[in-house]
């Protein structure tokens, strides 16, 4: 047991507000009373307004992998073919989602150190004469690599190519840290997750959905039942759900778009972009590389530090968790033990990032990892050169 307060800087769940936490703890409603329809009504709309569109949106009371599946249910039918990226474990999972629907997938082997390449979208849609591709899906911020892919660049070459091809992004560690604009940005469905720059336990998952998106649900053929759009909008116009929702989240999650707003959604995305730049001079100054090679593609979310050759991330995480009580992300699939992950999301502040780098420098210290000393002070130079 250790005094002070726990750092839990994974990427995600992040740290949750005492304004949110006490927003959770209000006593639970009735979800079919006229008191519930208010914050239905209201969390929809304050959705929308981080998902920055005014079309149709649904929330399930259910993790972002959920979102995932029913984005594809609600949209595709059996066989149809969907264009997916290796853009890191999370592009990997959302196709291993889509081949046990029983979907085609054209899976573009990646790197896991860049993101969707814009040139590679436009050339497969550009080949697909016949049009058998159904969907175009990218993950906005790929959240175990610190990759974020240039969703209107994909857009732009979609459009190129006047392929009908629907889009979907997952922004389950993009919404609400880092710019985004379903409408602007002729996304079809937008995918989100409550645990992340929402601020907000995990449990919820979101989706924005475009007119396209509502026209291709009426063929779509894949069997859907829990995650039909149908009877949750038909709900959610009065504010309801078609099933029993996560009430106490919700009070969470109209907390937490007050709190963004209140903020303002630019400032918000400029503290994660500085907090990540702060980060990268951190691991420049130790001589550490980050696992990004595209520098317009850095993550503002998160930084994914690859090890020295022979050094494993798991014993430094280990040994920072130990003795220093902070949580950091771990390499995941291919990365295990390669690289460990800063999470600069959410609710966090500059002290709390540099205790978090003063930790991780100290970790290297004690386990023996070959770094130059001073990359926190570099991150505080950055943060002093930089406050506001
Ligand atoms: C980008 C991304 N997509 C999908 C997921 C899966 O979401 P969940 O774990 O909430 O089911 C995550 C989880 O971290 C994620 O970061």
């Amino acid at each position: 047991m250790s005094s002070g307060r726990h750092f839990l800087q994974i990427p995600g769940p992040s740290n949750v507000p005492d304004r949110v936490l006490r927003a959770i703890s209000y006593p639970t409603i009735d979800h079919r009373g006229p008191e519930f329809a208010e914050l239905g009504l209201d969390v929809l709309d304050k959705l929308k307004s981080v998902m920055r569109t005014e079309s149709e949106a649904v929330i399930y009371p259910a993790s972002g992998t959920g979102a995932w599946e029913a984005a594809l249910v609600n949209t595709l039918s059996p066989g149809d073919r969907v264009l997916m990226f290796e853009t890191g474990q999370f592009g990997t999972l959302w196709a291993g989602v889509a081949r046990d629907l029983g979907l085609e997938v054209d899976f573009v082997p990646g790197d896991w150190r860049s993101g969707v390449d814009p040139a590679v979208v436009e050339e497969r849609l550009s080949a697909d004469t016949e049009h058998r591709i159904k969907a175009v899906a990218a993950v906005h911020n790929e959240t175990s690599t610190g990759v974020t892919s240039r969703i209107p660049e994909i857009r732009a070459a979609m459009d190129r190519t006047g392929h009908p091809a629907l889009l979907f992004v997952d922004t389950i560690s993009s919404l609400g840290s880092v710019d985004y604009r379903h409408d602007e940005w002729g996304v079809d469905v937008t995918i989100g997750g409550s645990q992340k720059g929402l601020m907000l336990p995990p449990g919820l998952s979101f989706h924005g959905i475009s007119a396209k998106a509502l026209q291709a649900a009426e063929s779509a053929g894949l069997p859907r039942s829990y995650w039909n759009w149908g009877p949750m909008l038909a709900s959610g116009a009065g504010g309801y759900f078609p099933y029993t929702p996560a009430t106490n989240l919700l009070f969470g999650l109209r907390e937490a778009v007050a709190m963004l707003h209140e903020e303002g959604l630019e400032r918000v995305f400029a503290r994660h972009r500085r907090f990540a730049a702060a980060t990268r001079a951190a691991v420049a100054d130790w001589g550490l590389e980050v696992q990004c090679r595209v520098e317009e593609e850095y993550s503002p979310v998160l930084t994914a530090v690859a090890m020295p050759d022979g050094h494993d991330a798991d014993k430094l995480r280990t040994a920072i968790l130990d003795h220093f009580d902070v949580s950091l992300g771990a390499g995941l699939g291919k990365l295990s033990g390669r690289v460990f992950r800063i999470g600069h999301l959410g609710h966090l502040n500059e002290p709390g990032l540099l205790g978090t780098l003063g930790a991780i420098e100290a970790g290297m210290r004690l386990v023996g990892i070959p770094y130059r000393p001073g990359g926190a002070t570099a991150a505080a130079e950055h943060l002093a050169d930089t406050a506001a």
